[in-house]
């Protein structure tokens, strides 16, 4: 019975006409915030079941010295194939209009109050300088039983109200971002194929993107995209951490003793150029657990460089004297990007950078 019935919505859903962002919406500026439930739970319990499942790879065991591996390796060895997850909350028509800068923000389930924050700073969606800033939050799930249920309910809670959270059925974890970020790049390139450009960036970051703006046009023009750029916090010659820590990738992963070239996740900009790039290349290089060193591995894969941008301070300002106020607006009023903040540091320091009355006392502030 239950089967027949999963079968008759699985027919019935794939008869609907596709809900591709072309066909029905003649692009209406500016781009619409319409939320798409794939799923309610029961139904996407459902048809999960029926989708084909990535299994483990168990011939993984007999990779060299596998039982010594930490258990979240050996499980990411075992998954390391798996790209497709479902996807449970979608933004079919976010990029309906001309989208000039796509914020791109990992975000977990839990992390509630700085969704929160950014929607009402750096990350609110509007016209700037002539062109649309527009927000996605993306992420996986966390928990288990009920608790995944609640956090599941949050997300889509959110989505509803503000139109701005892709979430796929994957376990959200450190290991996990590449995954997630691959999963994005995948959606993109069906939902948004023509934005122009993308900050990809965490959660708890202060993000000048009013600057970020004035940049991108004064190097590209309102429709530049059309050519490589990838910018933010070089790292070069960054080595493969072989000890036990949150960064340990064992040789078994990766072989090589150095990552090519690539910037720090905290934040980095690039075009719809280079991002398609990145997806086509994507396909080709087997997932890592390092989500920004994975991006360097994609782009050397394509023969492209990262490159680095002064603004972008991923490491945190370095102030050097202690007598100073290292949340003092005047540092940040002329940077593109900064790590990491808690909310009511944001909230505070957006206001006083976009206060008209913010007086420096010389016209560089950067230390
Ligand atoms: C979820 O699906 C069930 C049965 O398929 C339906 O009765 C219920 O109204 C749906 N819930 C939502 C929130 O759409
Ligand atoms: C591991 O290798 C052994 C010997 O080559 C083989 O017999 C066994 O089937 C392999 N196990 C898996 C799970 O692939
Ligand atoms: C499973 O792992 C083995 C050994 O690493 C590999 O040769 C094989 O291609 C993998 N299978 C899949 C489906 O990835
Ligand atoms: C990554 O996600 C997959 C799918 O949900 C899960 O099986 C795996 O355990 C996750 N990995 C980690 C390290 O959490």
């Amino acid at each position: 019975m239950v089967a027949l019935f999963l079968v008759a919505i699985l027919l019935w859903t794939s008869y609907l006409p596709p809900s591709g962002p072309a066909t029905s919406y003649p692009s209406p500026p500016p781009p619409s915030n319409d939320v798409e439930l794939l799923t309610n739970s029961s139904l996407s319990r459902g048809l999960s079941l029926l989708r084909p499942r990535c299994y483990r790879n168990l011939s993984m065991v007999n990779i060299t010295g596998f039982s010594t591996l930490p258990e979240r390796i050996q499980d990411f060895l075992y998954y390391q194939h798996c790209r497709h997850f479902p996807l449970l909350l979608d933004l079919p028509h976010k990029c309906g209009g001309e989208v000039f800068l796509l914020l791109v923000i990992k975000s977990s389930p839990g992390n509630y109050e700085r969704r929160q924050v950014l929607r009402e700073t750096w990350a609110e969606e509007r016209l700037h300088m002539g062109t649309w800033i527009r927000r996605v939050f993306i992420s996986g799930t966390t928990g288990a039983g009920f608790e995944k249920e609640r956090m599941n309910q949050l997300m889509e809670v959110e989505h509803r109200k503000h139109g701005d959270i892709l979430q796929w059925d994957f376990q959200e974890s450190f290991i996990n971002l590449t995954l997630k970020q691959v999963l994005f790049l995948e959606w993109q390139q069906g939902r948004c194929p023509h934005v122009r450009f993308l900050l990809n960036g965490d959660d708890d970051v202060f993000a000048h993107t009013d600057n970020m703006v004035h940049y991108l046009q004064s190097t590209h023009g309102k429709l530049g995209g059309d050519k490589h750029l990838f910018v933010g916090t070089i790292m070069e010659g960054s080595e493969p951490i072989r000890n036990p820590s949150k960064y340990f990738v064992p040789v078994q992963v990766y072989e090589s003793t150095t990552y090519p070239p690539y910037c720090s996740g905290g934040g980095y900009l690039l075009s719809g150029y280079t991002s398609k790039v990145l997806h086509q290349m994507s396909k080709y290089v087997p997932l890592q657990p390092i989500d920004d060193a994975y991006m360097g591995m994609c782009l050397a894969r394509a023969g492209l460089k990262p490159s680095n941008h002064i603004g972008v301070k991923s490491g945190g300002l370095r102030i050097p004297s202690l007598k100073v106020d290292h949340y003092d607006p005047c540092y940040y009023k002329d940077i593109l990007m900064s790590h990491r903040f808690l909310p009511h540091e944001l909230y505070l320091l957006w206001s006083q950078v976009k206060d008209p009355r913010l007086r420096c006392w010389s016209k560089s502030t950067e230390p």
